[in-house]
């Protein structure tokens, strides 16, 4: 699929998101015409996920004509996918906007499809494959970075277990959405059943995506990856970060430097209206966690599979 689903659509003057915030009930837009709409949408989460955060932004830049208070409100929606400086950094110094866009579009989209050939060379025959938020179609130009390894894996795993995500449900509502779609079996369980399932020889692999990897290749994902991280290595279950380049931060020198997003409290205390917490409860909603480059099988870009990797190995990939 990936071709199915289309979060991002650029319509020269407009730029028409899908609303992530309402699937997998409802398939419907938002119409961004000015740079603020953008940077509120990405804030919003209408759009997300790393790399399309990345091409939202870029768009964003195009429909504020290149404005500083275009750059200066774009830079302010979301802070730790990298992905969104770097797209701004890039949008900065080019000369035709439109173009530029598009290119880091299509670029991202093309980067995609080669992790995913890349990355079903480590996937094993019958492999059961767990993974957790949602790297696929949605959150980057289309097809996918980790969920693009399990759809180039599609003919030879066995199936997907998708962990739900607390506390935004990006693999409930939407990795399970995709996957369905697409066909591919999928068996959805709450996060805290990880470990259980791991124990009992049920998980052959873990892909993971990334907002920001660090120069020695600790990773910033989304929270609940570094304790998947910690349960693969107690049971010996390779752990794969899928990620293109432009999801590296090679200016900071470890995690962490990795500006870590708490988001409101409201996603913890209920969902959608529904609160089941007292009111007046304490609450804690960091985004994303670390896990550190020791406890990563490979990381896997557009240009090679990094095994174990280290500052000198990541080097080379630029
Ligand atoms: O808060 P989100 O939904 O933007 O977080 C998304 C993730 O953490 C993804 O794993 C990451 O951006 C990689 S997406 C290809």
């Amino acid at each position: 699929m990936s071709d199915a689903v289309e979060p991002i659509r650029w319509k020269g003057k407009s730029l028409e998101l899908l609303d992530q915030r309402l699937l997998p009930g409802k398939v419907s837009y938002v119409k961004c015409t000015t740079a603020a709409q953008v940077a509120k949408a990405i804030k919003d989460m209408v759009v997300r996920g790393a790399p399309a955060i990345g091409c939202a932004a870029a768009f964003g830049v195009v429909l504020g004509k290149g404005s500083a208070s275009s750059f200066e409100i774009l830079s302010k929606s979301r802070p730790t996918a990298v992905n969104l400086f770097w797209a701004l950094n890039r949008m900065r110094k080019a000369k035709d906007l439109e173009a530029e866009a598009k290119a880091i579009f299509d670029e991202d989209l093309a980067g995609n499809r080669a992790m995913g050939k890349l990355g079903a060379t480590l996937i094993p025959e019958g492999a059961r494959v767990m993974t957790h938020c949602n790297t696929g179609a949605l959150a980057t130009a289309g097809y996918g970075t980790a969920l693009g390894v399990i759809r180039a894996s599609k003919s030879k795993i066995k199936g997907v277990i998708a962990n739900e995500t607390r506390p935004y449900l990006q693999g409930a509502r939407l990795t399970a959405w995709e996957l369905v779609q697409e066909g591919i079996p999928c068996t959805l369980i709450t996060d805290n059943m990880a470990g259980h399932l791991m124990s009992r020889g049920e998980v052959d692999v873990i892909v993971v995506g990334a907002d920001r990897i660090a120069a020695n290749g600790d990773t910033a994902n989304k929270i609940g990856t570094y304790s998947l991280a910690v349960l693969a290595k107690r049971h010996g279950i390779p752990f794969y970060v899928v990620a293109p380049r432009s999801t590296f931060d090679l200016k900071i020198p470890s995690g962490k430097e990795i500006p870590i997003e708490e988001r409101p409290g409201d996603e913890v205390t209920g969902h959608r209206g529904v609160r089941w917490a007292p009111r007046g409860i304490k609450v804690r909603n960091p985004a994303f966690d670390v896990t550190p480059a020791e406890l990563i099988t490979g990381i896997v870009c557009e240009k090679a599979v990094v095994l174990a990797p280290t500052k000198e190995k990541l080097a080379k990939l630029f």
